[in-house]
This record gives structure tokens, C-alpha cells and sequence, in this order.
């Protein structure tokens, strides 16, 4: 099933996150794709608790984190928090390497890839993600910037099973609250070939190529109702990323709209 998930950055107090929770949730009830939300983390527990009261014993179906997380279960390290944290608020998911964590607060690939594998260690799907600059897209750099940081953001991921758990997220920097979003072809291009990375690294773990189902490769950019329909019928793109059209319950309803049942 598709994933359409929120990153609300940092927007939204604990009550206004627990009343965008509750009109995404009356509203989503009939839409096809598997939602996702990612409030600020001190509002991670009001958003569990709506999920728990409105979703029942189906709120494991949506996808509920933080936007970031330390490597490291506990420790003097001011500001940050853990997996294990994120887990005991209620969260069964992270957001990791966000291009904004990359460009504002210096996180290297290599880090990120310490933050992939303590997400996956700590019982956390790992949101990951890969995205070029305009000035590396310009270049022709595209495939090799977004090979590399997959490369390293996965290095210690060893088991097949615990790569098959992590969803990735193609997110061009330039289409990143910028309202230029990648052409539908751009996309499906970065996509199939992430694809193909991600099946070469299945088979180095002695994996078998995973099932088309098995990988999920979002797209992320200004994604809004009204492009949404296009980018998310490419072949190989399975969910969409979503800023500033996430903080709006009838826009972030309408891309969920928007998403095809199938292929
Ligand atoms: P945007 O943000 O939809 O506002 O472009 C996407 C993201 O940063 O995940």
C-alpha cells in the first residue's frame, strides 16, 4: 500500500497538533494509502493518543515518529532524542537525514547512516532521505550524489529483513518548500534508479530481490492535491513526503485522494 506522510517541521503547539491529528484522522478513514505523521516530537504523544482513540487497534496502520533521532539509546546529549524514547511516546517510526538536518544542522551521510541503523535497532521504521541540489542536478551529478548517500546511509544495514523495513524518500532539494516540484518523469527516473540500488544492495546482503511491494520509494517536494495524481502514478513512486501541504487537513486529504488504489 501507498504511504502519504506528513513532516510538519517545525509547526503546530501540542493543541494544534492534537486537533490537525484528530481532522486528518475523521477524514482519512476512507482513503486508500497508509498515512503517515511527523509532528514536532513534543507533540508525538497528543498525536498517539488521537491515533489510539480514533484508529482503535488499527492505529499500528499509521505511520507516527519524530523528525529525527540521536544514534544512541541515552546519554549527555543535550537536546537530542532516542529511539527508544521515540518508541516508548507511542512512535513506530523516524524521519532520517532530512535536507534540511543536512543543509541547516550539518549531518553528513555517514552520520545519517549511524541514524538509519539505530532507527532499525530500536524497532523504528527509518523514513530516509536522499535528495540532490540544483547546482549537483545541473551538474549531471544527480544519480551519483543520491547513489552516495544511499550507499552510506545503509552501510549498516546487514540483514536483508531490516533493509526491506527502511522507506525512502526522494526528496530534490530544490522542489523542497520551494513550490517547484520534480516533472513526474524526473522523479520516476531517480526512483528506478533507486530501485535498482536498493535491489544490488539486497543482493550483496544474500537476499533475494526484494518484491516490487517489499521497497517503498516516496517522492518529496511540494507535493500538493493538485500535482499529487501525476507524481504518484509513476511506476516506481510509492508514496509521497509531505511539508508545508501536510498542515492543512483538506490538502494533506487531497493528495491521500489523489493517490491511485493500485500500481
Ligand atoms: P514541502 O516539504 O512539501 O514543503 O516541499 C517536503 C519535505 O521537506 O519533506
Amino acid at each position: 500500500r501507498p504511504v502519504i506522510a506528513g513532516n510538519w517541521k517545525m509547526h503546530k503547539t501540542v493543541a494544534e497538533a492534537r486537533e490537525l491529528s484528530l481532522r486528518i484522522l475523521d477524514g482519512a478513514r476512507d482513503v486508500f494509502p497508509r498515512i503517515g505523521l511527523f509532528p514536532p516530537a513534543l507533540s508525538l504523544p497528543a498525536v498517539v493518543e488521537e491515533v489510539r482513540r480514533v484508529a482503535g487497534n488499527l492505529s499500528d496502520e499509521v505511520l507516527l515518529g519524530a523528525q529525527n533521532l540521536y544514534p544512541a539509546d541515552e546519554g549527555a546529549f543535550t537536546g537530542e532524542i532516542s529511539a527508544p524514547m521515540i518508541r516508548a511516546a507511542g512512535g513506530n517510526a523516524v524521519i532520517v537525514g532530512h535536507s534540511e538536518r543536512r543543509q541547516i544542522f550539518g549531518e553528513t551521510s555517514d552520520f545519517v547512516g549511524l541514524k538509519v541503523e539505530a532507527a532499525i535497532h530500536g524497532g523504528l521504521v527509518p523514513i530516509f532521505c536522499v535528495g540532490e541540489t540544483l547546482d549537483e542536478r545541473e551538474d549531471g551529478r544527480t544519480t551519483a550524489v543520491v547513489g552516495d548517500q544511499l550507499a552510506r546511509g545503509l552501510t549498516r544495514i546487514e540483514r536483508p529483513d531490516d533493509l526491506a523495513r527502511v522507506i525512502i524518500a526522494y526528496e530534490p532539494v530544490w522542489a523542497i518548500g520551494t513550490g517547484r516540484t520534480a516533472s513526474p518523469d524526473q522523479a520516476q527516473e531517480v526512483h528506478a534508479y533507486i530501485r535498482e540500488e536498493l535491489g544490488k544492495r539486497f543482493a550483496a546482503l544474500g537476499g533475494d530481490p526484494p518484491r516490487r511491494d517489499e521497497v517503498l520509494i516516496l517522492y518529496g517536494g511540494s507535493v500538493k492535491p493538485a500535482n499529487a495524481a501525476d507524481l504518484l502514478s509513476q511506476p516506481d513512486v510509492d508514496g509521497a513526503l509531505v511539508g508545508g501541504a501536510s498542515l492543512d487537513a483538506d490538502s494533506f486529504l487531497g493528495i491521500c485522494r489523489a493517490c491511485p488504489a493500485e500500481g
